[in-house]
């Protein structure tokens, strides 16, 4: 797996496994271990998921060095409003069964109550425990507070981002400070996939639609997050590497924009 080195130097996997609603402990420790096999070294969870105990398991299972794989944890918004950051980052640690956590990551910049997370977690990144910290959802005017005025800069924004939904203007702003992306639901939870347009790319290359939508993400330099708990889609959903989108058909799928969420969070009613 090629990596991608963030603005601190620290190097993160050009691709991801995606684990909200990964509910059932089997289910988590299989789809850890189906996708380490399959050559994933990134693992996404959250404190919000309710599984970072489960993924502890997974990655223990693994019997893998740590320095082999690259864990992201998230911050939620009810632990930035109780202030307890620290807490909220010792507990997903924990249950994690991790010395430390590769990316942690304010999972929604709520606009009261982000600052002050961040300089716990710049405080969590000078002390060692996290070696990354970075946002989700960000705006832009949060971001560039986050750059000018603060003693870290995000490392990455995690935001959605596929074909059919994409801010062009985050993903620029983004590119120009090096801020890295990682795009969530990078599958648009599976609601595009009989496409017309991503169908025909999918049959010249012998690939599937779902392949061509992550394709499309990473040839951006954008980290997809594909979330999959089943054998054959994890592996499929890694299988990207051997074909090339043109400029034509990157413009052709980036067309496809309908600037809807397939999430059903409003980041005017979370006060971003
Ligand atoms: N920061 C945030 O606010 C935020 C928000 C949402 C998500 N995320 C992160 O991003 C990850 C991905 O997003 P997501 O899970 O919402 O959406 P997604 O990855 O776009 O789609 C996941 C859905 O597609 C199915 N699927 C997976 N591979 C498939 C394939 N090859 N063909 C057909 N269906 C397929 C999965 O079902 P099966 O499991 O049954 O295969 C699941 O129902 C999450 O897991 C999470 O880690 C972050």
């Amino acid at each position: 797996m090629n990596s991608i080195v963030l603005n601190n130097g620290v190097r993160i996997p050009e691709l991801g496994l995606g684990l909200f609603r990964a509910e059932e402990e089997k289910e988590t420790i299989n789809a850890i271990r189906y996708a380490y096999e399959a050559g994933y070294r990134l693992f996404d969870t959250a404190s919000f998921y309710g599984n970072e105990e489960q993924a502890g398991k997974g990655l223990k299972e693994l019997d893998a060095p740590r320095e082999d794989y690259f864990v992201t944890t998230k911050i939620w918004m009810d632990d930035m409003e109780s202030g307890d950051i620290r807490g909220a980052f010792e507990r997903s640690l924990k249950k994690l069964q991790l010395d430390y956590i590769d990316l942690y990551l304010i999972h929604w910049p709520i606009r009261d109550f982000y600052e002050e997370t961040w300089r716990v977690m710049e405080k969590l990144c000078a002390e060692g425990q996290v070696r990354a910290i970075g946002v989700c959802n960000c705006p832009i005017r949060s971001l560039e507070n986050l750059c000018r005025n603060f003693e870290i800069k995000p490392v990455l924004n995690q935001i959605e981002c596929h074909p059919q939904y994409f801010e062009k203007e985050v993903i620029e702003y983004c590119k120009k400070e090096e801020i890295a992306l990682e795009a969530f639901c990078p599958l648009g939870r599976g609601k595009y996939l009989n496409d017309p347009i991503l169908q025909k790319i999918a049959e010249k290359y012998g690939k599937k639609e779902s392949q061509i939508m992550l394709r499309w993400n990473l040839q951006q330099g954008i980290i997809p997050l594909p979330k999959s708990v089943k054998r054959e889609r994890i592996i499929s959903n890694a299988d990207l590497f051997d074909f090339s989108l043109t400029e034509e058909e990157m413009r052709e799928i980036s067309s496809l924009n309908i600037g809807k969420r397939a999430i059903d969070m409003d980041p005017e009613t979370i006060r971003l």
